[in-house]
């Protein structure tokens, strides 16, 4: 039997054994819930990344072969939708509650519901809050994610041989999202001390003397045509008289896609004056742009891997287990610091989608024209 279905086994059998008790008269005081059903609520924030589809499917998917019942919804990046959502979810008590959260910091009222009620939440991806009703984190390590993508900016233009200075374009993530917070400090820890001796300069001026500074680049909603309008606007003003970009640094690839929409209608051509561009999720349109020479790299999450340990998650909390994390130290939510397990964000590059994407089965040859 594959790892995977031998996962699967022992979940079908936690499961059963749930079910079992959820129809017996009394309660399992082993179990770490309250809830009596046998049903797991699961939210994403949008169908309009692919990187959401594929997580809530996956997830979904594993909960239902180990028998568990589950309910899954996406909120269209709306924080009021997904509170409403929560709350549906808490009427019909799960037994955990599975949260992709929108704004970090406005899920406090409902959650508190959900804990007087004695339901388990486990933060999906992004950290939840200043609230303590979130009891454990599943995510890839996100300073890590930034720390990447810096690097690889510097390996890719020889920063340290003492080559430069290069024109950086820096953009972060959505400024609701906590996770937006870990990826700008990881690669600016790399890259600000090469912004410091000028060899990056910054021709658009953005104010980035510290970490703390990333809301100064951000782009809300993770928006790819608000990337591409703020990428339009810095090479109208700050890129005359032959200026060039020669770097970005892009959290992710929805920003990335627009950034590079934005330099195609520049007049920038793929080849060696386009610029290196960073990107993470590693969506199909970015590898295909990897491909194409368009994105220098990407930062693959294999969610596959994030849903297979929330899965366990989820079963250690209904069988009342200790439940596995691996970093009790690095997510303080302003009340409490929240127990996660970190997974291994990895880079991939033009060189290796075939090894890295393709032999693990994350896409087929096919889908990416290979
Ligand atoms: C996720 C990224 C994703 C971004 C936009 C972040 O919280 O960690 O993988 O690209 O949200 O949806």
């Amino acid at each position: 039997m594959g790892i995977r279905l031998r996962a699967f086994a022992a979940l079908a059998m936690a499961a059963t054994l749930a079910a079992t008790t959820a129809c017996s008269d009394t309660r399992d005081d082993n179990s770490d819930s309250g809830s009596d059903s046998n049903l797991i609520g699961i939210v994403m924030p949008t169908r309009s990344l692919e990187r959401w589809n594929n997580d809530g499917a996956h997830l979904e998917d594993l909960l239902k072969t180990a028998g568990y019942t589950t309910t899954l919804q996406y909120a269209d990046n709306k924080v009021d939708q997904q509170i409403t959502q929560l709350q549906n979810m808490i009427n019909q008590n799960p037994k955990v509650l599975v949260v992709a959260s929108i704004d970090g910091t406005a899920l406090g009222p409902v959650l508190a519901k959900a804990a007087s009620q004695k339901i388990k939440v486990i933060a999906y991806d992004r950290l939840i809050n200043k609230t303590p009703d979130v009891d454990y984190y599943a995510t890839f390590d996100n300073y890590q994610v930034g720390k990447l993508q810096g690097e690889f900016i510097v390996k890719q233009l020889g920063l340290d041989a003492g080559k430069g200075p290069f024109n950086l374009e820096p953009f972060a993530g959505s400024s609701d999202d906590n996770n937006a917070k870990f990826f700008f400090s990881g690669a600016w820890d790399v890259l600000k001390p090469y912004v410091d001796s000028g060899k990056l300069v910054i021709p658009s001026g953005k104010k980035l003397a510290s970490n703390e500074d990333w809301k100064n680049v951000s782009i809300d909603g993770w928006l790819s045509q608000k990337a591409q309008s703020e990428m339009d606007n810095r090479i109208n003003s700050f890129y005359t008289g032959g200026k060039k970009v020669d770097v970005v640094l892009s959290p992710n690839d929805s920003l990335a896609l627009g950034i590079e929409q934005s330099l195609e209608s520049k007049g920038y051509k793929v080849g060696p004056g386009w610029p290196v561009i960073t990107g993470q999720d590693a969506d199909l349109a970015n590898t295909k742009n990897i491909l194409a020479g368009k994105q220098s790299m990407t930062v693959w999450k294999d969610t596959r891997t994030l849903g297979d340990q929330v899965a366990k998650m989820v079963d250690q909390i209904v069988k009342g287990q200790t439940v596995e994390t691996n970093d009790t130290k690095t997510y303080d939510n302003e009340v409490k610091v929240v127990p996660a397990y970190l997974l291994p964000p990895v880079v991939v590059i033009k060189d290796d989608v075939k090894a890295k994407l393709v032999d693990s089965g994350f896409y087929t040859a096919d889908k990416l024209g290979l």
